[in-house]
């Protein structure tokens, strides 16, 4: 039986030393050491031994018992750390590789130019309001002087819902709700989109942006408004640029002007972008109508106030050099990854 056990135990570590993965290990457990194995038979032939062999024998195949898990524990720890050296070595990071490019999105030019010009009034303390893109005819016309019958209803033609409702076609219907809300000083400016029936060129969009500006207090004068403008045209496309005030119409501003600034590209000389002008035209201004204020309750005695209105649209594609504002809107993504 000594012999047998010998044997048996030098089989099985042999065996377990070589197990490949610990599916076998098990497989060799259960063979020698399980209910059923080899040892387990050798053990239950003891009771067949002399008196006097069966304590030693039975010393020795506990000895042998110990051995086999002993074996199998430590073939276990090693295969697991040879697992582990190898899934370290499959994962380890070879940091000289090139990395994987990241296609990072960019801001949209219009939102970039928008943000330009409301930093820009910001600046001067003017605070950034905003309002419905679905408007009742009475901000978008009646309250700023333009009533039904009235011609000019036709510069700002729009998109209409039925029930007095319409696509806003100005950002100055928030002149508007801004001073029927609060009482002057008034000094806000309001971004946002508007949309007009105006047949779609390379200058106009069914959709476009404005950025509207309103400042109303006591003794504001048309000094105040060609100081704010000239100091947005210096910080907005160089410090030398100058301004001119053209007179022109709007019936929510008495007087009104178009306003240019010359040319940042030929500096007033004449090229292609100012249409060899030297000028070119950045937005529309005035002084608030009176009668505006009124309609909003405000004393036009006590109160006067300026407004302007801009398109950031056209001002991008000065500014980017683009001909033509309806790639601003098709969203074609060689044209924006230009700007990133
Ligand atoms: C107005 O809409 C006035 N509400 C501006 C204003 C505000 C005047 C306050 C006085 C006081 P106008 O129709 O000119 O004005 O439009 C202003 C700017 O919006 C234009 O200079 C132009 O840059 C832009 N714009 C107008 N229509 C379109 C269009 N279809 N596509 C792109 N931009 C447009």
């Amino acid at each position: 039986m000594k012999e047998t056990l010998e044997k048996l135990q030098s089989h099985a570590v042999e065996m377990i030393n070589n197990a490949p993965d610990g599916e076998h290990l098990e497989e060799l457990r259960l063979r020698f050491l399980g209910k059923k194995g080899e040892l387990t038979a050798v053990l239950k032939g003891l009771g067949k031994l002399p008196d006097d062999l069966r304590p030693v024998m039975g010393k020795l195949a506990n000895h042998v018992k110990e051995a086999i898990g002993e074996a199998l524990k430590t073939r276990l720890d090693r295969l697991a750390e040879e697992k582990l050296a190898m899934d370290l070595n499959e994962e380890s990071i070879d940091i000289t590789l090139p990395g994987h490019k990241v296609d990072a999105g960019s801001i949209h030019p219009i939102s970039r130019v928008m943000a330009e010009i409301q930093e820009i009034f910001i600046g001067m303390g003017f605070a950034v309001v905003e309002g419905p893109e679905v408007e009742t005819e009475y901000y978008n016309f009646e309250a700023l002087n333009i009533p039904a019958d009235h011609p000019s209803r036709e510069m700002w033609d729009s998109f209409y819902f039925g029930e007095g409702l319409l696509l806003r076609s100005h950002t100055s219907p928030v002149q508007v709700r801004v001073m029927e809300k609060q009482e002057p000083p008034v000094k806000v400016i309001v971004p946002g989109k508007c949309s007009r029936r105006d047949a779609v060129d390379p200058t106009h969009h069914w959709m476009f942006h404005q950025v509207e500006g309103l400042l109303v207090d006591r003794g504001v004068t048309f000094a105040d408004l060609k100081g704010v403008l000239l100091d947005f045209a210096r910080r907005m496309f160089g410090p030398r640029r100058r301004v001119r005030f053209n007179p022109s119409y709007f019936p929510f501003t008495e007087p009104s002007a178009e306003v240019y600034i010359d040319c940042f590209k030929c500096q007033g000389e004449g090229c292609r972008i100012c249409k060899q002008s030297g000028w070119i035209e950045i937005l529309g201004a005035g002084m608030v109508n009176p009668k505006v204020l009124e309609i909003v309750g405000y004393d036009p005695e006590e109160y006067t106030g300026f407004a302007f209105g801009m398109g950031p649209d056209r001002i991008a594609m000065l500014k980017y050099g683009i001909n033509d504002i309806r790639l601003f809107f098709d969203n074609d993504i060689r044209f924006l990854e230009q700007f990133a």
